[in-house]
């Protein structure tokens, strides 16, 4: 079973309008409402390929209890920690004569420390039972500075494997704890590292303490560096779509990768392969069957860098 953490799950609310009038009052003439945050979306990813997953994290409040029922109604397995605060909820308004979409999110509620206290509780059981962990997204008010460090320990006792996709200061703190996997994008790599170059940052965060580091860069793909070696692998063609979520099917795959203890351009090429099918389908954390069958033979994966020839 693959063990994800949400910290801060959400409601995401999607409302479709036909022309958006920021200043004017607008009719929404399509409401949806799903379970969000990015740790639900790698389950999400993990039970549609038929891996057992369970969603776990912190939830509370009315949007908690409507973020509850659409993972039920899902037959996504949850063990989510109920606390005081109100679940966040994000709203996305879809222009549907612009073809695009504003997004407000909430902050989420104040987690208190005896809150924090019984998830690790809480956590310390699931653990348990977990071949692998993912902790994922950023970190609700009143959490420790140093969660993920606690966290990716926590794990480390368990000899559970723990993904960390995290950014700043919550993804710097937990790197000397050793997680197996940080998955951070281009911006957080720059962002975390000061480093302009990906390869150089994430070199930096491998120094630092992660034991692998996948950065994925968008439309160009993945680069991993690891101790065993370095690699590269890119999709064979640029899609248009939803890229929201597609870090956390590359998360999901290279979880899988990381259990089922595959070759690294074999994890990666399914990382890049899921993830692109991922954009092509229009909402974070579905993808589309044919594009991942289709383009999983055609990813190029190599060495970072080639050998320079005599
Ligand atoms: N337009 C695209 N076409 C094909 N593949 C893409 C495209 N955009 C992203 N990908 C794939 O998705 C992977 C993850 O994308 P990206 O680097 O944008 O992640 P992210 O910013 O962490 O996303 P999120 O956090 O929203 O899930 C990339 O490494 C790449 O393999
Ligand atoms: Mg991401």
């Amino acid at each position: 079973m693959i063990l994800t953490v949400t910290l801060n799950a959400a409601l995401d609310i999607t409302y479709h309008v036909d022309r958006l009038r920021p200043q004017g009052s607008n009719r929404v003439h399509t409401v949806a409402e799903r379970a969000g945050g990015k740790g639900v979306n790698v389950s999400r990813v993990l039970h549609a390929l038929g891996h057992r997953t369970v969603v776990t994290g912190l939830a509370g409040g009315a949007a908690g209890s409507a973020l509850r029922r659409e993972l039920a109604t899902a037959r996504l397995p949850e063990q989510l920690l109920l606390i005081d605060g109100e679940s966040r909820r994000t709203v996305a308004v879809v222009d549907e004569s612009a073809g695009d979409t504003t997004i407000l999110l909430e902050p989420g509620p104040v987690v208190r420390p005896d809150e924090w206290e019984r998830l690790l509780e809480h956590l310390d059981r699931l653990l348990q039972g977990a071949a692998a962990v993912v902790f994922s997204g950023s970190l609700p008010r009143g959490v420790p500075e140093d969660a993920y460090a606690q966290l990716v320990r926590l794990a480390a006792g368990h000899r559970v494997p723990a993904v960390l996709d995290a950014d700043g200061a919550a993804l710097r703190s937990a790197l000397p704890a050793g997680p197996a996997l940080i998955k951070p994008n281009a911006d957080e790599l720059a962002a975390t590292t000061g480093l302009a170059d990906p390869v150089a940052a994430a070199q930096a965060l491998l120094a630092a303490g992660a034991e692998a580091v996948v950065a994925s860069l968008g439309p160009d793909g993945l680069i991993a560096v690891t101790p065993q070696g370095s690699w590269q692998a890119r999709p064979p063609e640029r899609l248009a779509g939803n890229p929201t979520g597609a870090g956390d099917a590359a998360v999901a795959a290279l979880t899988v990768g990381l259990v089922a203890g595959a070759a690294w351009p074999e994890r990666l090429a399914d990382a890049v392969a899921l993830s692109a099918a991922t954009v092509a389908a229009p909402l974070a954390g579905d993808f589309d069957l044919d594009v991942l069958r289709r383009l999983r033979p055609l990813v190029d994966v190599g060495p970072l860098s080639e050998p320079r020839s005599p």
